[in-house]
């Protein structure tokens, strides 16, 4: 079997590529470890930045999400028993879409279906061969059987413990990474959302965050220990917790109702450089993670996509390989900002556990800051609506 361009997962990241190059003439073949009903089941990311709603529309998948999307032109902070709001219409002139991840990959498969698009499920033993010669090809096992299949690139889109990262030598690879001593305990509730808005709150106990994926879909988290189990959280002890740390008008508005979905998620900054070895392009979570805060993971996913398609659409009009060659640097200057700002913000609303009141205080007075510069809503705008797609190449 031969293809353009092998793309290792059918996450989010893998199938936007897919999308996009089959529309511009490219062939690809999607290799998925599991199941599509299981992609579809994780509950993860659910605020896009325009960048990634425009290439949605763009790459014909926009339907749904303009129809069932909930544009968000602001967002509130609370500290000290407050909240106030930051408008990033005002400072920005855009808007963020609230619109959930299993909905973004449940478009995808749909519009890949319609294509014809090739994604092979249940590819055991992903392995990848000669990514630094001119002929690579990747292997797995399907049913039993060994396949394989060559390619000119291939695409690792394979998330955190996938096999693409490994493959690049460690003479080779740097990674860079931040574990944080918390982790966020997430719910997700048939309710209506607390606000129409999300609120982030810092307190003494601990972050809290008020989230939502449509008028009767609420998800709502708490910072955690490390240490806790997420069976020892009942949906009681939740609410109790989760209404202490918000402001006392946002606790007396809470509809509460049983968890649909109750998870942990540690939280971590990790990035790894180059994201290019050979013919082997390193796409989204396979390259850097950051910490939920701001929302920003799969959004950069989506960045990496539009550097690597645009290069390799570049390439095969007989463009040259510049773009290609560029394509490490152009990704990671913006991963780089992004992690910063996602780093920022865990920083300043978490409760660390060596934290003493002045720590707390410190937090405090920089939110106040935040509440009282327009400056500073506007730096905080412009990173959360999402950084331009530049390139430095
Ligand atoms: P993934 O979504 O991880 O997809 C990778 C795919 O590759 C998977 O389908 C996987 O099964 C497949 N795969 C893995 N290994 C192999 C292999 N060896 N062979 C073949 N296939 C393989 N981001 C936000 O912005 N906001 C959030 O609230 C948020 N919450 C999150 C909560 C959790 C628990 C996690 C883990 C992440 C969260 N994220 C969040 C991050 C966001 O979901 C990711 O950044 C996004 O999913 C990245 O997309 P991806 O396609 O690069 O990777
Ligand atoms: C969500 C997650 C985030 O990390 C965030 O900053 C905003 C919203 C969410 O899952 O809804």
């Amino acid at each position: 079997m031969r293809t353009q361009v092998c793309i290792i997962g059918g996450g989010p990241s893998g199938l936007l590529l897919s999308q996009i190059l089959h529309r511009a003439g490219i062939d690809t073949v999607v290799l998925e470890r599991r199941s599509r009903a299981y992609v579809l089941g994780r509950i993860r990311a659910g605020v896009l930045e325009s960048g990634l709603t425009d290439m949605l529309r763009a790459a014909g998948v926009g339907d749904r999400l303009d129809r069932e999307g909930f544009p968000h032109g602001g967002t509130q902070l609370a500290a000290a028993g407050r909240r106030f709001r930051i408008d990033f219409e005002k400072h920005t002139g855009r808007k963020v879409t609230v619109y959930g991840q299993t909905e973004v990959t449940r478009d995808l498969y749909a519009a890949r279906d319609a294509m014809g698009g090739v994604v092979i499920h249940g590819a055991e033993g992903v392995a990848i061969h000669g990514a630094d010669s001119e002929a690579p090809f990747v292997t797995w096992v399907e049913n039993g059987t060994e396949t394989r299949l060559d390619c000119d690139y291939i695409a690792g889109c394979d998330g955190f413990h996938g096999v693409s990262r490994p493959t690049i030598p460690e003479s080779v690879r740097q990674t860079f990474e931040r574990v944080y001593p918390f982790g966020w305990l997430g719910v997700l509730s048939e309710t209506p959302p607390v606000d129409h808005e999300l609120i982030y709150a810092n307190h003494p106990r601990g972050f809290a965050l008020a989230s939502m994926r449509n008028e009767g879909l609420s998800r709502y988290y708490v910072q955690v220990p490390l240490e806790d189990r997420v069976e020892a959280w009942s949906d009681d002890a939740f609410w109790d917790e989760f209404r202490r740390r918000m402001p006392q008008d946002v606790a007396e508005a809470l509809v509460t109702g049983p968890s649909v979905e109750k998870s942990i998620a540690p939280l971590r900054s990790f990035i790894a450089e180059p994201m290019r070895w050979g013919r082997l392009f390193l796409v989204g979570d396979a390259a850097h993670i950051v910490p939920p805060t701001g929302a920003k993971g799969l959004n950069l996913a989506a960045s990496d996509v539009n550097y690597l398609s645009n290069a390799l659409i570049a390439h095969y009009a007989g463009e040259g390989p510049e773009r290609l060659d560029g394509y490490s640097a152009d990704a990671l200057a913006r991963v780089w900002k992004a992690s910063r700002f996602s780093w920022q913000l865990t920083t300043l609303l978490h409760r660390f556990p060596d934290q003493e009141a002045f720590g707390q205080r410190m937090q405090e007075a920089e939110i106040a800051y935040l509440e009282s510069s327009d400056a500073a809503q506007a730096s905080f705008s412009e990173n959360y609506v999402g950084l331009p797609y530049d390139r430095v190449s």
